[in-house]
C-alpha cells in the first residue's frame, strides 16, 4: 500500500474512538492490517449470527444496527462495530447495514490478534475498551428495547381502545339498520291483516246501506249475516295484526317464537283462502285457478305456525302480483288463463311444499339475488323487496330449505323442504 493512502488511514484509526488511546506506533501498525471498504446504502456489512471475525472502523457514513428488524442505533463516523470479534468464536449479535453509502475500515482477527500479542500492555488496555464497549451497547440496546417495548405497548393500548369504540359504533350501526329493517318488515306484515280490516269494514258499511234500503226481511236476515261474518274476519285479522305485534317485540327481545304439532296442510289452507281473498278484494275481477294438492297422509310436525303462515302469505302474494301482471299484459289471441299450485308432499322424512305459478318467471340474473333484501322489480310504494328475505331467514329458523325454478316467460315455483322430526 502506498505510504500517503497508510498514513491517511492511521490518521483514521486515530481518530477512532476505540483507538484514541493506542501509541501512534501501534496505530500505524494497525493501518498495515486495515482495508478500506465500501457499502451502498441499504447493504448489508454482516447479519446478526455471522461468525465475528472482522472489526470495522466508519470512515465515512451512517450505519444501522438492527435486531429483529428494529434499527437499535445508527452509528456514525469515528464509531467502531463488529466488537464481539474480540471473542473467541464470536458471532455478532446484531446485524449492520449501510444506512447511507459508506467508507469502513476493517480489521481481521487474526491479524489484530498478531500485532496486539507484540504489545501486551496495549493488549490488555484495547481489550478492555472493547468489554466496555461491549458492555455499554449492550446496555444501550437494553435501554432502546426497552422504550420500544413501552411505545409498542402504549400504541397497542390505543390501537385496543380505538377497536373497541369502533366496534361500538358498529354495533350501534348495525342496531340502527336492524331496526330499519325490523320497522319495514312491521310494515311489511301489518298491511296484510290491515287490508282485511279496511276491506271488510268497507265492505260492511256497504251491507249496511242496503240493509237499510231494503224492506224484505229475509234479505235483511242475509245481509245481516254477511255483516255478523265481516265483523268476525275483521276481528280474526285484527287478532292477526296483534299477533304480528306480539311475535315481533319477542322477536326483539330475542324470543325464538312458538313451536307447536302443526299440520302444514291446515296453514297452507288458511294462508291461500287468506291471500285469495286479500287479492280478490284489492283487484277488481281478477280470476285464478287455485289447483291444490295437499298430501293428506302428511304427519304433524313441530314447527313455528305463524312463521310458516308468513312464508305462504308472501309466496302466494307473490304469485299472486305476477299473475295478474301477465294478466294484464297478456295478449287476447294467447288465451291466458293465471293459475297458482299448491302441492304437498312427504318424502324421506321431508315435508316438500311447492307453489307453483304460470306467471312471467324470473329472469336469471335476478334469481341469483332474489333472497336478498330489498330487492324489488314493483314500482315504489308497491313493495319493499323484503318478503322473500324473510322467508329465507323464517324457513332457516325452522331448519328447512327455500329453493327457486323459475323459467322466464313460463312462471315460478318455490319449494319449501322442512324436517319431519
Ligand atoms: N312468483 C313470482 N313471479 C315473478 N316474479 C317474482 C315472483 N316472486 C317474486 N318475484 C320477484 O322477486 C322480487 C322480490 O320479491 P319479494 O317478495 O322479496 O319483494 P317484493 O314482493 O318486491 O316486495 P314486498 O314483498 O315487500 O311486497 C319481486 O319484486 C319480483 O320481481
Ligand atoms: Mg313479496
Amino acid at each position: 500500500m502506498a505510504v500517503s493512502s497508510l498514513n491517511k488511514i492511521a490518521t483514521s484509526l486515530a481518530q477512532a474512538d476505540l483507538l484514541k488511546n493506542l501509541s501512534a506506533d501501534l496505530i500505524h501498525l494497525l493501518s498495515t492490517i486495515s482495508t478500506s471498504v465500501h457499502f451502498n446504502k441499504g447493504q448489508t456489512v454482516f447479519k446478526s449470527g455471522d461468525k465475528a471475525n472482522k472489526i470495522f472502523f466508519i470512515e465515512k457514513g451512517t450505519i444501522s444496527i438492527v435486531e429483529n428488524e428494529i434499527e437499535l442505533l445508527k452509528l456514525q463516523t469515528n464509531d467502531c462495530f463488529g466488537e464481539e470479534f474480540v471473542l473467541p468464536d464470536g458471532v455478532y449479535q446484531s446485524s449492520a447495514v449501510a444506512a447511507d453509502d459508506v467508507v469502513l475500515l476493517q480489521i481481521n482477527r487474526q491479524d489484530f490478534f498478531a500485532v496486539l500479542s507484540k504489545h501486551h500492555e496495549s493488549f490488555n488496555t484495547i481489550l478492555i475498551v472493547f468489554i466496555q464497549k461491549m458492555y455499554s451497547q449492550n446496555q444501550l440496546k437494553h435501554t432502546v428495547f426497552v422504550q420500544r417495548l413501552d411505545r409498542l405497548n402504549k400504541e397497542l393500548s390505543k390501537a385496543k381502545n380505538d377497536v373497541e369504540v369502533r366496534t361500538i359504533e358498529m354495533i350501534k350501526q348495525e342496531k340502527l339498520a336492524s331496526l330499519g329493517l325490523l320497522s319495514a318488515g312491521i310494515a311489511h306484515e301489518l298491511q296484510n291483516p290491515l287490508n282485511f280490516v279496511n276491506n271488510f269494514a268497507e265492505l260492511s258499511g256497504e251491507i249496511i246501506g242496503e240493509i237499510k234500503s231494503t224492506n224484505n226481511t229475509t234479505e235483511k236476515d242475509t245481509l245481516l249475516n254477511d255483516v255478523a261474518g265481516n265483523i268476525e274476519k275483521i276481528q280474526q285479522h285484527g287478532m292477526r295484526a296483534s299477533r304480528i305485534i306480539k311475535r315481533i317485540v319477542s322477536f326483539s327481545r330475542g324470543n325464538t317464537g312458538d313451536f307447536e304439532l302443526t299440520n302444514v296442510n291446515t296453514i297452507c289452507k288458511e294462508y291461500v283462502y287468506l291471500a285469495t281473498a286479500g287479492i280478490k278484494s284489492n283487484i277488481f275481477g281478477f280470476e285464478c285457478n287455485i289447483v291444490e294438492s295437499y298430501n293428506e297422509q302428511l304427519p304433524m310436525i313441530n314447527t313455528n305456525a305463524q312463521d310458516l303462515g308468513r312464508v305462504i302469505l308472501n309466496i302466494v302474494n307473490n304469485a299472486f302480483y305476477a299473475l295478474n301482471e301477465r294478466n294484464k299484459n297478456s295478449p287476447a289471441n294467447e288465451n291466458y288463463h293465471p293459475e297458482l299450485q299448491i302441492i304437498t308432499k312427504n318424502v324421506n322424512k321431508k315435508i316438500y311444499l311447492h307453489i307453483k305459478d304460470n306467471a312471467m318467471g324470473i329472469p336469471a340474473e335476478l334469481q341469483a339475488k332474489i333472497f336478498e333484501p330489498f330487492v324489488t322489480t314493483k314500482p315504489a310504494g308497491e313493495g319493499t323487496g323484503l318478503g322473500l328475505s324473510i322467508c329465507r331467514d323464517i324457513i332457516r329458523n325452522l331448519k328447512g330449505d327455500i329453493m327457486l325454478i323459475s323459467e322466464n316467460g313460463k312462471g315460478t315455483e318455490f319449494i319449501i323442504t322442512l324436517p319431519v322430526e
